[in-house]
């Protein structure tokens, strides 16, 4: 693997995929913006998804739930009492930091902060001198826990104002809409839901980039099922999940479980699909058995039955949920990684590509005219090609400069418009994986390209 966090971070901004965030104002600590290529990849990732896990999927459902929600709605859930982090303040140079965060630096991943308690590790940190990463002293405050939710407030009047938070994950708004799916879609358990938008973390993170943000897309779906089934269920996302990964292109080498060690109140059995990240083994995604936990509890604070009647058996029951979990974001950051490669060609120069299934790249095909004179021509083969696909355009600087630009940011295929184009209307592709060009029809490209490019 040959991509670094700081070859990423910069071929990214240089590229328009990723600019940090409100960047002529020194930035914002995690936050990120995606640029004109970026978001494509990132919606071509997102359609891939829901393909995949909605429009396939049978008897799955998606919906685009409200991001600001009923208070009660995370005091149902636990995230108002126990979604928080470990925090430690340096003492010396007053920077918070994780606690966890801390030991698996200093450990170098060799002890599982996950299994141990807050004095087990103020512990650990006091007995094994762990340092600040800013300054080198250790010197830390005790642990104070922090919840990880912003608040904010609705109401016209300063007195009447609500506490309220933005959400720090999708999948509540798929569970209180469990009811109305599977009334207005008469749905049968097993039956999932599925969601992407944004959820919000106050993390406080060492900054690898879009790791791990404080502003994040997720990609979530709850499988409903009855007790019982669940782990059969379970196995099967696991398989689907990893699937989804492999024929997105990762290498196999670059993906492991990884089971939880300590597992949340609610799951009866978790594990992540780790991805082998410039920063090490890092958690991709999540598989979670939640039994019929989180249902339930909206049963008990809603006061409404979240129940399931089953039209054969007549039988009544909360069912358990499965759910997969996966930032857009992280696998953004995932597959960058996985694409970025350097290649020395015959010459001796380095070639940055960018090897992305030709679903994921931003732009499916570069139309290059070769020179100014085949200018017009090339527009139109750039206009009959937007119709079926997103395109780019580049007239300028040598076509070998113009072809090292498309591979960084892994276009597909590159069409030169030349002066045997205008007489007989064919034109030279380029593969970006292998540079070999072929000579093809107008009239074929459409075709050529979409056979290619499917997902
Ligand atoms: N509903 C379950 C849930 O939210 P999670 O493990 O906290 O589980 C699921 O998050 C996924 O969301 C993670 O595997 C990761 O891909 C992504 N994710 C979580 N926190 C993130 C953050 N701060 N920044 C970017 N992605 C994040």
């Amino acid at each position: 693997m040959k991509a670094t966090m700081e070859k990423l971070v910069n071929l990214c901004k240089g590229r328009g995929i990723i600019f940090p965030g409100s960047e002529i104002y020194g930035g914002m600590g995690n936050t990120w913006d995606y640029g004109p290529v970026g978001v494509e990849i990132k919606n071509n990732l997102k359609r891939a998804w829901w393909k995949r896990f909605v429009q396939e999927s049978d008897n799955s459902f998606g919906v685009d739930a409200a991001i600001l929600m009923n208070s009660r709605v995370w005091e149902a859930s636990g995230h108002t009492t126990s979604f928080t982090d470990p925090k430690m303040d340096c003492k010396n140079c007053k920077t918070r930091h994780r606690a966890d965060n801390l030991i698996e630096m200093h450990s170098k991943g060799a002890v599982n902060p996950d299994t141990m308690t807050n004095e087990e590790m103020e512990k650990y940190i006091k007995d094994n001198h762990v340092c600040c990463p800013k300054c080198g002293k250790s010197d830390f405050t005790p642990i104070r826990t922090f919840n990880l939710m912003f608040e904010t407030s609705r109401g016209v009047t300063e007195e009447g104002q609500n506490k309220i938070y933005l959400r720090p994950e999708t999948a509540q708004g798929e569970f209180v809409n469990f009811l109305n799916v599977q009334r207005s879609s008469r749905a049968k358990v097993p039956f999932g839901i599925a969601q992407i938008g944004k959820a919000f973390r106050n993390e406080i993170t060492p900054g690898n980039f879009i790791f791990r943000t404080i502003e994040f897309e997720q990609m979530e779906h709850q499988w409903f099922c009855k007790e019982g089934t669940d782990v059969a269920f379970y196995e099967d996302f696991k398989k689907k999940a990893y699937d989804f990964l492999l024929d997105l292109g990762f290498n196999a080498e670059h993906l492991r479980f990884k089971d939880h060690d300590k597992l949340a109140h609610y799951a009866k059995c978790a594990c992540d699909i780790q991805y082998l990240f410039p920063i090490g083994w890092s958690e991709l995604n999540g598989i979670h058995n939640r039994t019929n936990y989180d249902l339930s509890r909206h049963s008990e604070f809603s006061g409404k039955a979240m129940e399931y009647l089953d039209p054969v058996t007549n039988e009544k029951y909360v069912p358990y949920v499965v759910e997969y979990s996966i930032g857009a974001d992280r696998l953004m950051l995932a597959t960058l990684t996985e694409a970025y490669d350097e290649e020395t060609l015959e010459n001796g120069e380095i070639r940055v590509v960018m090897h992305f299934h030709p679903a994921v790249a931003a732009y499916k095909a570069a139309v290059l005219p070769l020179q100014k004179a085949q200018g017009e021509k090339a527009r139109q083969v750039y206009k009959l090609l937007s119709k079926s696909f997103m395109c780019t355009y580049d007239e300028a600087g040598s076509i070998g400069k113009r072809y090292r630009r498309q591979d960084e940011i892994g276009t597909p295929f590159c069409i030169t418009i030349d002066f045997d184009t205008l007489n007989d209307e064919t034109v030279t592709i380029r593969d970006r994986d292998s540079m070999q060009q072929i000579r093809l029809p107008i009239s074929e490209l459409t075709s050529y390209i979409s056979s290619k490019i499917a997902f």
